[in-house]
């Protein structure tokens, strides 16, 4: 038995199956030109990273439901009030840019979605301003995204590190 709170395991396991999927999912679009010589021209690389997009919104809605069945564990003790905050604040505009990074990216296409090249997902008509919007969308939301993620991960190493506490523990060892 630990004496810590701990996060479910199926709360780790879509924890670190995201930041997998995030990393491939930034690598594609980053290093495009030198994947492309590999996997055969830009049209596969957007096929894999749209097909990871839509895997990162698929898993964030089960995460949301999985947090509505198991809860969230009180990491940080009631007396940390202003780290509390921080970090319930920085988690909070994670989950909502896991929303709105991945469906901004969907809405700003006008062609079909053709999920690794197996299901195809029909797109939305609509006026070429609206595509524009999303694409800016995008963009920002995707650079914002790894602005969090650089504060959440230095975070999470300053608890360990730093304040040698068992914050990073609560979202590692197996239950
Ligand atoms: C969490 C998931 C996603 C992340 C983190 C992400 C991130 C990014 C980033 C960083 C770029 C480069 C932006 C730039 O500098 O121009 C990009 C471009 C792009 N993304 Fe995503 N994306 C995600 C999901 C999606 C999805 C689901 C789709 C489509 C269904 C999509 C379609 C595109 C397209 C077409 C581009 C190229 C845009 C251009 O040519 O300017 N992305 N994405
Ligand atoms: C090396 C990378 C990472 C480390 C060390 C790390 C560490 C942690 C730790 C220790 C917690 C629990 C802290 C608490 O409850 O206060 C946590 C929670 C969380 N992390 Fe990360 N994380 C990393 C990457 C990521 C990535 C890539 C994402 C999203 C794309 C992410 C999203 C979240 C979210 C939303 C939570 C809240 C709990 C949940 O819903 O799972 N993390 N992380």
């Amino acid at each position: 038995m630990q004496n810590y709170p701990q996060y479910s395991s199926k709360q780790k396991w879509i924890h670190w199956l995201t930041l997998v999927l995030i990393v491939c999912t930034y690598l594609l679009v980053f290093f495009k030109v030198t994947l492309s010589s590999y996997l055969g021209g830009m049209f596969n690389i957007y096929l894999f990273h749209k097909s990871f997009g839509v895997l990162i919104f698929g898993i964030t809605l089960w995460r949301f439901i999985v947090i509505k069945q198991d809860g969230v564990p009180d990491v940080l003790p009631k007396s940390q009030k202003r780290q509390r905050i921080l970090s319930k604040s920085v988690q909070g505009f994670i989950y909502i840019l896991l929303i709105i990074v991945p469906l901004s990216g969907y809405l700003m296409s006008s062609r079909p979605l053709n999920f690794f090249g197996v299901i195809s997902i029909p797109a939305i008509d609509m006026p070429n301003k609206a595509y524009q919007l999303f694409h800016q969308t995008h963009q920002v939301s995707a650079y914002l995204l790894i602005a969090l993620l650089i504060v959440h991960i230095a975070g999470a190493l300053f608890h360990y590190v730093w304040i040698k506490d068992k914050v990073l523990q609560s979202m590692l060892k197996r239950n």
